[in-house]
């Protein structure tokens, strides 16, 4: 207890409604579902027979693995060790069947989230990733009275596995929404029929929104009552391109994972949102604008078919960007200095370039997070929406540090969805 007092302090003096909130009517609050950022979902695997080890020393490794599950993502005791790394990430790397024309598991792997519907399943017990995992947030909403499995729910995802463009084959987010359907239902039904606040940071942003954007608006009405979008911009960020980059010409067991997974194209720059007269990877020959993301990804090295994919699966998801319709909050830090350009002078994209900074979240820059308002706040469709920008707020901040976290605990507690000027009084605050 008196360890627990100093974090409980800055909320107990800050917003005392929370407390008087939890305390008197538990039962009162609405569910909550979290979608965590990648790689905060951890995955479990079983091999088979069908199963081929990359290496004998992989295969001595393995022997007695098979028929259990067993910690994939993550175990840092076998990441950590050179001689065992190589194994566990042939394991999680993807392979794209030309013929499903999908992405899967190389045969004999299969996988699964760890804790679907919980929160525990999260990656925040390493210091490292406790607040970019939603340890802090998890915490912040048992102290007014959360409990997990019981208004609070956790859907954690197969990271490797984002959403492609309507029409295209994806199995695996095609099962994730219907586990996340049933999940919200469930959230509901056990809850008095309270719709969810459905509350996602970052890559969780993409799930989550076309996870709704593909449920019909009937079902969205009745189940959703707010949707709290943390640190996800409209149109990805620049130090991306920088990842993709790497990860081609890197050789390491995970950038190898990295290259070989459908979402290292999510959050790349859209041109929905930057401009085409806006260069983001100078070179000496050549400039690069979002506009030239084929061109820029074949220059970094992907093979042609793979370039392929980005236009067919990627890009038109990142056009089809739009507002979820049910009421929703984005929440960005700005303020913070933000890769802008990256400079491969020349022309290596295995060399870490020159950055030029800009405005952002250090990570998402303020092109995308602007055009939340337009894209989001504009759509005629969409009755409430409200964005709350927190100056000098960095990425994984906003889910964690104290300050946004009071802001982000009483939008996921708000209870009134009239829309008055806030939206303005909050551009103008972030103005400042
Ligand atoms: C991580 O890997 C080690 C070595 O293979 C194994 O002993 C341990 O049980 C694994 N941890 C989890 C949580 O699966
Ligand atoms: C690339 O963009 C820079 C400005 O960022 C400009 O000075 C330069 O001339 C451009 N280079 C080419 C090859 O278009």
């Amino acid at each position: 207890m008196a360890t627990q007092l100093p974090r409980l302090l800055p909320l107990l003096l800050f917003l005392p409604f929370f407390h008087i909130a939890a305390s008197t009517s538990p039962s009162g609050l609405h569910p909550v579902v979290l979608l965590p950022d990648t790689t905060c979902s951890q995955l479990e695997a079983r091999l088979t027979d069908a199963y081929v080890p990359p290496s004998p020393q992989c295969a001595a490794h393995h022997k007695d693995h098979d028929g259990r599950w067993l910690r994939l993502w993550k175990n840092t005791t076998e990441l950590d060790d050179p001689a065992v790394a190589p194994c566990v990430a042939d394991q999680l790397r993807l392979v794209f069947d030309h013929v499903a024309g999908d992405y899967r598991n190389v045969p004999g792997v299969e996988t699964r989230v760890l804790d679907f519907g919980s929160t525990r399943g999260f990656l925040a017990d390493e210091p490292a990733n406790r607040n970019r995992c939603m340890g802090r947030l998890v915490e912040a909403l048992e102290e007014v009275g959360y409990r997990d499995g019981e208004t609070l729910f956790g859907a954690p995802y197969d990271f490797r596995q984002s959403p492609a463009a309507l029409g295209q084959p994806c199995r695996a987010f095609s099962r994730y929404r219907q586990r996340l359907r049933a999940l919200v239902e469930h959230a509901s039904r056990t809850n008095g029929d309270k719709p969810v606040v459905l509350v996602s940071h970052s890559e969780g942003g993409y799930f989550a929104l076309e996870f709704l954007n593909r449920s019909p608006l009937p079902w969205r009405r009745r189940h959703i009552k707010h949707f709290v979008m943390a640190s996800t911009g409209a149109g990805g960020f620049v130090k991306f391109m920088e990842v993709v980059a790497s990860c081609v010409s890197d050789v390491s067991p995970l950038a190898r994972v990295r290259r070989s997974v459908p979402s290292k194209f999510t959050p790349l720059p859209s041109p929905k949102v930057f401009d085409r007269d806006a260069p983001l990877v100078v070179t000496r020959d050549k400039n690069y604008t979002a506009h030239d993301m084929p061109a820029f990804l074949a220059a970094a090295g992907l093979p042609e078919f793979e370039v392929t994919l980005y236009e067919t699966r990627e890009l038109p998801m990142a056009m089809n960007f739009r507002a979820p319709v049910v009421p929703t909050t984005c929440i960005n830090g700005i303020g913070v200095p933000t890769a802008e350009k990256l400079v491969y002078w020349d022309g290596n994209f295995g060399e870490d370039p020159e950055t030029v900074y800009g405005d952002g979240d250090g990570l998402v820059n303020s092109a995308s997070i602007l055009a939340l308002d337009t894209v989001i706040g504009d759509d005629p469709m969409q009755q409430y929406y409200k964005s709350i920008k927190i100056a000098g707020m960095y990425h994984a901040g906003v889910i964690s540090d104290g300050v946004a976290l009071e802001r982000l605990i009483s939008e996921i507690l708000r209870d009134s969805f009239v829309q008055d000027s806030k939206k303005v009084d909050y551009r103008r605050v972030a103005q400042l």
